[in-house]
């Protein structure tokens, strides 16, 4: 059996991360377009860097919960392919199946990029980065090239839509976990994966704006519903 999860930052609010939409329609403080845009980049290098810096060192202060380690249990013993993709940007699902090795037809996708990598603004190459970025950090892959946070911001295309979507087009079982279905494409995976004929279930605190799309809504803080539900499935 082939499965897809996709999931959004509500997996990793009980870790201490907080979501996106809250309800002053502000990020951590900032607008939207002033620290996840092109321009808002190309206005202010120094304001965005520290946005993403300060996001970066946050990291050291949070761990995988039961949630994360519940879907790395079972990229362990699911006999079939499994394609995690998550928009979230912290590393807790890495540290999660780091902790717990997956079996063979395993594969994480950060589809909206990666806090701990950055990206050379001329060239496109992608490195490990755990420290800060400067506002005018020099890129080492190319002399005229400066290091930029590897995130998709608005206005950039998601990573890896392609091998994405060949798995939904094969995939038996679609899970939705912690995502408000808010942005596109990735609110788009529950339709092409009925197209492909698979059970479709979404996991959030409350049923989301689109949980009418869904076979089955399993509600609850992701930290019990998720390994709750996962313990239901046959691999
Ligand atoms: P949102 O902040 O839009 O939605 C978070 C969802 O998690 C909501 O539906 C909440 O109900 C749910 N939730 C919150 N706490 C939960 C818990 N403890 N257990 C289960 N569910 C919980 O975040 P995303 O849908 O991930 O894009 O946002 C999608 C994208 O929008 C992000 O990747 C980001 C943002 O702009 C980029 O950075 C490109």
């Amino acid at each position: 059996m082939n499965l897809v999860v996709l999931t959004g930052a509500g997996i990793s609010a009980e870790s201490g991360v907080p979501t996106f939409r809250a309800s002053d329609g502000l990020w951590c403080g900032h607008r939207i377009e002033d620290v996840a845009t092109p321009e808002g980049y190309a206005a202010d290098p120094a304001l965005v860097q520290d946005f993403y810096n300060r996001r970066r060192r946050q990291l050291a202060e949070v761990r995988p919960n039961a949630a994360h380690r519940a879907l790395a249990d079972l990229a362990a013993r699911w006999a079939g392919d499994f394609l995690l993709v998550t928009q979230n940007v912290d590393d807790l699902h890495d540290r999660a199946h780091a902790d717990t090795p997956p079996a063979e037809g395993f594969e994480l996708i950060h589809m909206h990029g990666e806090l701990l990598k950055g990206r050379c603004t001329r060239s496109g190459a992608v490195m490990d980065w755990t420290g800060d970025m400067a506002a005018d950090q020099a890129s080492p892959h190319h002399p005229q090239g400066w290091m930029r946070p590897h995130i998709v911001w608005f206005g950039e295309t998601p990573l890896e839509m392609a091998r994405i979507e060949r798995a939904l087009a094969h995939c038996d079982l679609f899970v939705s976990i912690g995502t408000s279905g808010a942005v596109y494409p990735a609110a788009g995976f529950v339709d092409l994966a009925r197209r492909a004929g698979a059970r479709t279930v979404e996991i959030n605190l409350e049923p989301t704006a689109d949980a009418r799309l869904f076979d089955e809504g399993v509600y609850g803080p992701a930290t019990q519903a998720v390994p709750a539900f996962l313990d239901t499935l046959t691999p």
